[in-house]
């Protein structure tokens, strides 16, 4: 096994000024801010207002944070991986469009779509490229437009989700620090309670689809929350195991922001006290691939080298996984 590992050098993220509070929706749908926030723990999410912005604008922010951050320009960036399921288009992958706006002209990149997993699964698959030594410098984006798919008349969906996007640079590193373990999964019986039914080539766009409503995302909540709360349990306490980790060994469980309940069943099951949770979702809603670095960015201040973190997420698929990271560098 290579001894060089990919550690996670920088951090930065960007949420977009507009916020969308819960009283704001009490306004839209019928809902109240006590059933919010005793059911998800969210209090406000951030959207991205402005004709023709997208993910990637989002996306260009954060990057750009992160290589100010060491000192970094665009041409320095190899690879370029953006995690997503509201790409600008279609087609070309929204990983292209950041490069081109960013002007990092000897990265190639793409998109990966795993929903609330995206970040992670794109973090493992960024790390192989270093551990290979094929490529230095690889640049991590979890980003997502959710508002893009949102329905604002859906009281079950319009509650829970924002617009952000967080990203990471990777950077060899042989001093025991990076990314040490990784365990992911997916079920495709899942994708059942939780999609977008049309626009795929499944059943593309046309008056009918629009009509009926069917861009937006769909979830059936009960269904996916249960598997949510066993999937990322397990597989949290499985790379702990795995890795001869007890609680005591872990600094924070960094936790994908879908449902304060569910991050809460993670925690006890990894039996780490709630001081070393990391949780924003009462600010940002569930940013979908754009939470686990928008969480690393709120904590870098009290991150330290050597730090045992455990990133973990669910996600329509179903997808899941958890990555085992020893943080590379102090505070600053
Ligand atoms: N305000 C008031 N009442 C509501 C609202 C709302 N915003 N939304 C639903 N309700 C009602 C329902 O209509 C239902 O009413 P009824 O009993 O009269 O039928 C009642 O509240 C209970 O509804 P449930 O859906 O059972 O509520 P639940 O406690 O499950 O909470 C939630 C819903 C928050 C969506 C929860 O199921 C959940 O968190 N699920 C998992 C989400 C998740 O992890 N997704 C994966 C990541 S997302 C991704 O990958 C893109």
């Amino acid at each position: 096994m290579s001894s060089v590992k990919a550690a996670i050098t920088a951090v930065h993220g960007y949420v977009p000024p507009d916020l969308l509070t819960n009283h704001d929706l009490e306004k839209l749908v019928d809902t109240t801010d006590e059933w919010i926030r005793s059911r998800t723990g969210i209090e406000c999410r951030h959207i991205l207002k402005g004709e023709g912005l997208g993910t990637s604008d989002m996306a260009v922010e954060a990057v750009l944070g992160l290589l100010a951050k060491r000192s970094l320009g665009p041409l320095d960036i190899d690879l370029l991986i953006c995690a997503t399921v509201t790409p600008d288009h279609v087609f070309p992958a929204t990983a292209n469009i950041i490069c081109d706006k960013l002007g990092a002209k000897n990265a190639w990149g793409f998109d990966l779509g795993a929903a609330c997993s995206g970040f992670i699964y794109a973090l493992s698959t960024a790390a192989q490229f270093i551990e290979t030594g094929k490529y230095k410098r690889i640049v991590v984006v979890g980003a997502d437009k959710m508002s893009s798919i949102i329905d604002y008349a859906d009281r079950s969906t319009c509650v829970i989700f924002g617009d952000g996007a967080g990203a990471v640079l990777l950077e060899p590193s042989a001093d025991g620090t990076g990314i040490l373990d990784f365990i992911l999964k997916s079920d495709g019986h899942g994708r059942v309670y939780l999609h977008q039914k049309a626009g795929g080539s499944v059943l593309p766009a046309s008056h009918d689809t629009v009509d009926k409503r069917l861009h937006y995302v769909f979830q059936d909540g009960q269904p996916v929350f249960k598997a949510a709360v066993v999937g990322m349990a397990d597989v949290s306490a499985e790379i702990m195991e795995k890795n001869k980790l007890g609680p005591d060994d872990i600094a924070y469980l960094v936790p994908h922001q879908a449902n304060l309940r569910i991050i809460d069943a993670t925690a006890r099951r990894m039996g780490v006290g709630p001081e070393k949770v990391m949780v924003n979702i009462q600010r940002y809603g569930n940013t979908t691939a754009g939470t686990i670095p928008l969480c690393l960015w709120d904590w870098e201040k009290k991150l330290n080298k050597g730090d045992n973190l455990i990133l973990s997420a669910f996600g329509g698929g179903f997808t899941w996984g958890a990555v085992y990271v020893k943080w590379a560098y102090e505070p600053n």
